[in-house]
């Protein structure tokens, strides 16, 4: 199998090359990644020293002849590269429209060109967000409503994959995942900036009361759902990733506090994000009745204990962007 993998220098797309190889040591994997801010080349930098079984390239997915070029000469495109963090879309929305909106754009023209084989990867966030005392999940069926530049950007690009398949007979399948956590996440996010601030002995920060709930799931357990829809997934369809793991903010804050050896409640308030979902939620019947996948990290409190021993064992990967990210949030008063 060779395959075209987008974005592979960030968080989800790094594990799932490394995922890739370990469990499919013949297949042949191209990264296509623009290394933004957000892409780290040192996290497969050992996978390098293997040119038959891994290539990088680095190049922007809106490249539309050098995309052409990789799509070419593969079986399977798996899409991960997105500007992916909601604070930053508030700040300028426009990569967020260049890369998720043209970038899916321009590699959907290209499997259509060379009828290959497409997989989407997509956000329970395009669904919004539901009340905290909803009985109800997100769907497959679920009515689009997002809330951010970085969500809407998101819905559009899966309008569009949607249209190519209905149009155009694109191979294409879709999948929506809540949020993820474990290793080599980029630390601007809620749980690696929490873990990186302690080790830097500063309080973890909760937006507004911290009530918010995300559905948290192991970035393993992501990919792992990934490789069955590419493997078994019907043309054409959606499939809802998700591993039953609601929590609010303030529950995971104080959990890793626990881990780390703090007094839980050592954490600040800070202003809240404008517009902040307040809760998502995913009800994954399909992906485990129709495909077999079940989660295999359901125990939290472990996960979250393993992230944060990677967070201390590989200070060298995260300390050289820790300044620059909390410039960022200092300049947005969070
Ligand atoms: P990330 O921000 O960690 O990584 C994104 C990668 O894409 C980076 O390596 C970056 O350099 C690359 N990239 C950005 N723009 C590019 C461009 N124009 N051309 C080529 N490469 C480009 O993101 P992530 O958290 O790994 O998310 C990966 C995908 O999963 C995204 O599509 C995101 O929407 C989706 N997703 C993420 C989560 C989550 O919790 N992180 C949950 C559900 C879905
Ligand atoms: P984030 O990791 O940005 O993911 P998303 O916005 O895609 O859900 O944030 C997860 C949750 O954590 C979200 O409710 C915002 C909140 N949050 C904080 O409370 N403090 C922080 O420092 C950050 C970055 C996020």
């Amino acid at each position: 199998m060779k395959l075209l993998v987008t974005g592979c220098c960030g968080f989800i797309g790094t594990n799932f090359v490394k995922l890739v190889l370990r469990q499919h040591p013949t297949w042949h994997v191209t990264n296509l990644d623009k290394l933004t801010y957000a892409g780290n080349r040192s996290s497969l930098l050992s996978e390098e020293t293997d040119p038959v079984h891994y290539r990088f390239v680095q190049g922007d997915i809106c490249d539309a002849k050098l995309v052409e070029e990789l799509v070419a000469g593969v079986e399977a495109v798996v899409h991960f590269a997105a500007e992916s963090h909601n604070d930053n879309s508030l700040k300028d929305p426009s990569p967020f429209l260049h890369t998720n909106l043209i970038g899916t754009y321009t590699l959907l023209e290209a499997v259509r060109k060379h009828n290959v084989r497409y997989h989407h990867i997509s956000t329970d966030e395009v669904y919004g967000d539901l009340e905290l005392d909803d009985p109800d999940k997100f769907h497959e069926t679920t009515p689009y409503n997002p809330s951010s530049p970085y969500s809407s950007t998101k819905a559009g690009s899966d309008m569009l994959v949607r249209a190519w398949v209905r149009s155009f007979g694109v191979k294409a399948t879709i999948s929506n995942c809540s949020n993820n956590y474990g290793p080599y996440q980029h630390i601007e996010k809620f749980i690696p900036r929490q873990i990186t601030n302690l080790i830097c002995g500063v309080r973890p920060k909760l937006y507004g009361k911290g009530e918010n709930v995300r559905d948290w799931i192991h970035v393993e357990d992501h990919n792992l759902a990934v490789l069955e829809i590419l493997a078994k997934g019907k043309i054409g369809e959606t499939y809802l990733i998700g591993a039953d793991g609601e929590k609010n903010n303030k529950e995971v804050v104080e959990l890793l506090l626990t881990l780390m050896g703090h007094d839980a409640k050592d954490y600040d308030h800070v202003s809240d994000r404008p517009g902040h979902d307040m809760r998502y939620a995913i009800d994954s019947t399909k992906l485990r009745t129709e495909l077999g996948w079940k989660p295999i990290y359901t125990n939290f409190r472990d996960g979250l204990q393993a992230t944060v021993d990677w967070y201390k064992a590989n200070e060298s990967w995260w300390r050289p962007a820790k300044e620059a990210t909390e410039k960022k949030y200092a300049q947005l008063g969070r």
